[in-house]
């Protein structure tokens, strides 16, 4: 039976208890838009952030946060500029597949053994956002055991860990800890796989998975389904379609063909072009992760996506035509070196036949669930970002290392 479109998508009261979140993976592209979303929307939840810092993961995405929510902001004794009396925030550099660590964060031991001043409140999570991960494609073409590990171990080691501090009715001392938990495991409309020239795919289609990446996120939502069933573990999986937006490192479609252009290097789109991808503003999709973590039902399956539909070479020229006019405009500081028009070349697809056609998400459920739909309208969106690319092209080439150049050169040949 349809459920009834729900009309006040205001969460209940009693989702509302203040949550201390573990995200892990938050240094990278949508887990920093997640922190950065979390901490204004919920002036009483804390986020404890552990991130590896791989290639992918950047504290400079998130220094805003730390000086304002962090502990350094407090222990400075500066007037910090929201009104909390805590630190909201804490950075933990580590690996989720490092079980001690994680069971330490569990614990409470691992902030308990750090003597932090101003000491911190109760940190030990009741919910769980998962976006560490491998998530280039290309990247798992060339090796995917970096994919196994992080996705699929990784996401074992922390679906343990909630299991024993949430579940295990032997830990008498966590009794507090076992309401309105959540584990949000974020994962990809790429474990759908292929898709032809019409059609959506919805919560239950088939796992198809097409790559190394794709693969390892279906095993990972496959683990979290049987975390479910087998222990009751209150999983949700979401499902997203392609994310663009601030602080995306250049090696994904919007971002690499931003700075490609602005430094006058060629344009390199796949094969023809044709292949059509989903654009969602990822602050939609924070938004949408937000309202699953409070009111989504445990055990189901959430698809994300920006009902907008593009074909790659249109983005790539969409791109071109929005970076000229900001330049005729002249607005913002446009490098005056360069030469912007646009050098389109098509190359050799190195995803060659593996490369999905078209990836597109029917989102009913949770729009008529949850109340959620996509806001952000993709050319105003695609604006802000190179917008936000052009007034930050000192994080680009920070982010950008001797590694970065290696796999250009892998990928496309010499940069
Ligand atoms: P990203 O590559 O920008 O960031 C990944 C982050 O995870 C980085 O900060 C990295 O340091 C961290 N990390 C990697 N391995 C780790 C480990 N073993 N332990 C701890 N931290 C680790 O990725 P993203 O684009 O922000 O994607 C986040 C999540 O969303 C991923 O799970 C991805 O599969 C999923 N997703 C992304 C998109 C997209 O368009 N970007 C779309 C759908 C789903
Ligand atoms: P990407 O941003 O890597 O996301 P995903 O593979 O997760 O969809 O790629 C988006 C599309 O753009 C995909 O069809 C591959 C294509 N593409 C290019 O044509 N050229 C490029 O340099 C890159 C990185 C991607």
């Amino acid at each position: 039976m349809p459920i009834a479109k729900t009309q006040d998508p205001r969460p209940n009261p009693q989702d509302l208890a203040p949550k201390t979140l573990l995200v892990t993976g938050g240094a990278g592209f949508i887990g920093s838009n997640f922190v950065r979303y979390v901490l204004r929307e919920h002036p009483d939840w804390t986020v404890v952030n552990l991130d590896k810092l791989t290639y992918a993961g950047n504290l400079a995405n998130l220094a805003d946060i730390e000086a304002t929510y962090g502990l350094d902001a407090f222990a400075r004794n500066q007037e910090p500029s929201t009104k909390d009396q805590q630190p909201r925030y804490f950075f933990v550099h580590g690996d989720i597949c490092d079980r001690e660590l994680v069971d330490s964060l569990f614990t409470g031991s691992y902030f308990s053994s750090q003597h932090l001043t101003p000491s911190p409140q109760d940190l030990r999570p009741n919910s769980v956002v998962n976006f560490a991960a491998e998530s280039h494609v290309d990247r798992s073409l060339l090796d995917a055991s970096p994919f196994i590990e992080t996705n699929i171990k990784g996401t074992q080691v922390l679906l343990d860990a909630a299991r024993t501090y949430w579940l295990d009715s032997s830990s008498a001392k966590n009794q507090e800890l076992r309401t309105n938990n959540r584990f949000i495991q974020i994962s990809t409309d790429e474990v759908y796989g292929f898709l032809g020239e019409i059609g959506k795919f919805t919560e239950k289609s088939s796992l198809l998975p097409n790559s190394p990446y794709a693969a390892s996120k279906a095993a990972a939502d496959m683990l979290c389904r049987a975390y479910h069933k087998t222990y009751s573990l209150p999983i949700i999986i979401t499902r997203s379609s392609n994310n663009y937006g601030p602080y995306q490192f250049p090696e994904k479609l919007i971002p690499l063909m931003i700075r490609n252009a602005l430094n006058g290097k060629e344009l390199p789109v796949y094969g023809k072009g044709l292949q059509v991808r989903d654009w969602l503003y990822v602050e939609d999709n924070c938004r949408a992760i937000d309202l699953v973590l409070q009111k989504g039902r445990a055990g189901e399956v959430y698809n994300i996506g920006g009902n907008c539909e593009k074909k790659n070479i249109d983005v790539v020229s969409l791109i071109c035509e929005i970076l000229k006019d900001l330049i005729s405009k002249n607005q913002g500081p446009i490098p005056n070196t360069q030469d912007l028009r646009p050098n389109i070349q098509f190359i050799k697809d190195p995803r060659g036949a593996a490369h999905d056609f078209r990836y597109a998400l029917d989102c009913s459920k949770i729009e008529e669930e949850l109340g959620w739909e996509p806001t952000r309208d993709f050319e105003k969106g695609l604006e802000e970002t190179i917008e936000w690319y052009l007034e930050n092209q000192d994080w680009v080439e920070s982010v950008i290392t001797g590694e970065y150049q290696e796999y250009y050169e892998k990928v496309y040949g010499r940069e």
